[in-house]
């Protein structure tokens, strides 16, 4: 052990020498092409069935394959010793990153780059040492963290094979009573769009995975974009104008909607346009649920589930 460290620790110093630019926010111009690239090999029926998914590491866009396959190297290299091969912990002593909230949060590195930049050093054991990769490693290795994170079990599914019924229904709820009154009746009521939700949904395995997913449990249309339709966007104009409707699509060179009319509208980003647009602002009411997943313990989680099975 001690001399596999003193290895990990000469390999990791000699990385530091080759690779020392500073963590900076990943170029736009990277990112979109990542994006459009993934985007391209996913069929229609992928994309449905990603954004029916109840956990929010399966909702990602898929990960741009020789992005993920470079970011496997990079892992190999210098995480799996620590992080395990499946990511679930290794040899030397690091968390399972699987159930890491950070990594949860993270979109493109911006959460995982700071923390292989700086290290870190927990209350005991092994310290994960500042690793200084390059930008593009960063970003490579956190695609393939997603990209393997994006394939597990959800939460609370049961292990493959398994036959029992799960029991979900441990909770507290008066404790789920209270969270929900503090965080969720901004949006929501338990007479009104909630009122009979568990009668109408069923089992407490779908109640749960309906506020989880803040998606109504049924039949998905596969074509359905569920996650888009309360998605509002507001596009800025250079002559004071705006312009405001469902979001359609957004990259760094194209923002479009569909206006209130139902009229599809596109805006190019960079063109010479005139009036050129100033600003975009998006609105997206399930980011709220998104945020709120990771925050929440499983404890929490339960307390919430046992509540929402009270409204019959
Ligand atoms: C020498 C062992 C070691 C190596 C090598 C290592 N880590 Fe870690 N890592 C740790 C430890 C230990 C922690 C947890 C420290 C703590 O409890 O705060 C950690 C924490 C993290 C976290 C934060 C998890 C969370 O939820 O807070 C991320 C993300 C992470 N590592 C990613 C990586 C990546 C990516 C690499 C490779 C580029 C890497 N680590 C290399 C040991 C290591
Ligand atoms: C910022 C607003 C917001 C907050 C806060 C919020 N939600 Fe939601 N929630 C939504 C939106 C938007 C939807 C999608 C509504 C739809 O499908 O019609 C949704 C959907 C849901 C659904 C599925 C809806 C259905 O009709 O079956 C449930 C259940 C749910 N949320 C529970 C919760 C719980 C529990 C909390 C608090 C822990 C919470 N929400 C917090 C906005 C919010």
């Amino acid at each position: 052990m001690g001399r596999k460290l003193f290895a990990l620790s000469l390999f990791l110093a000699l990385t530091a020498c080759i690779q020392s630019d500073p963590f900076s926010q990943p170029s736009p111009e990277a990112t979109t092409e990542q994006t459009s690239t993934a985007a391209a090999t996913e069929t229609p029926e992928q994309r449905a069935a990603r954004l029916q998914a109840t956990f929010p590491a399966q909702q990602r866009e898929p990960e741009d394959p020789a992005q993920v396959a470079q970011g496997q190297g990079i892992y190999d290299v210098n995480c799996r010793g620590c992080h395990g091969q499946d990511l679930r912990g290794g040899d030397l002593g690091g968390p399972n990153l699987l159930r890491s909230n950070l990594v949860l949060a993270d979109q493109k590195g911006e959460a995982i780059g700071p923390v292989i930049r700086e290290g870190r050093t927990p209350a005991e054991g092994v310290a994960m040492p500042p690793l200084p990769l390059t930008d593009a490693d960063v970003i490579a290795v956190a695609a393939y963290i997603h990209s393997v994170a994006a394939t597990a079990q959800p939460q609370g599914a049961p292990p493959p094979g398994a036959v029992a019924e799960l029991n979900i229904v441990v909770g507290n709820a008066e404790n789920g009573q209270r969270f929900f009154e503090a965080r969720c009746t901004n949006c929501h009521s338990v007479t009104g769009d909630l009122a009979g939700i568990a009668t109408s949904i069923g089992t407490a395995e779908n109640v749960q995975n309906s506020w989880v997913a803040g998606r109504r449990f049924g039949n998905p249309n596969a074509n359905a974009d569920p996650t888009r339709r309360f998605v509002k966007v507001t596009v800025s104009m250079s002559d004071g104008s705006s312009v405001s409707g469902v979001l359609g699509r957004r990259d760094d060179f194209i923002v479009s909607l569909t206006d209130d009319f139902g009229q599809y509208r596109s805006f190019s980003l960079h063109g010479n346009s005139s009036p050129s647009v100033t600003g975009v602002s998006v609105e997206d009411p399930l980011a709220a649920h998104r945020a709120l997943l990771s925050e929440l313990t499983d404890d929490l989680m339960h307390d919430v589930t046992a509540y929402l099975v009270t409204l019959q």
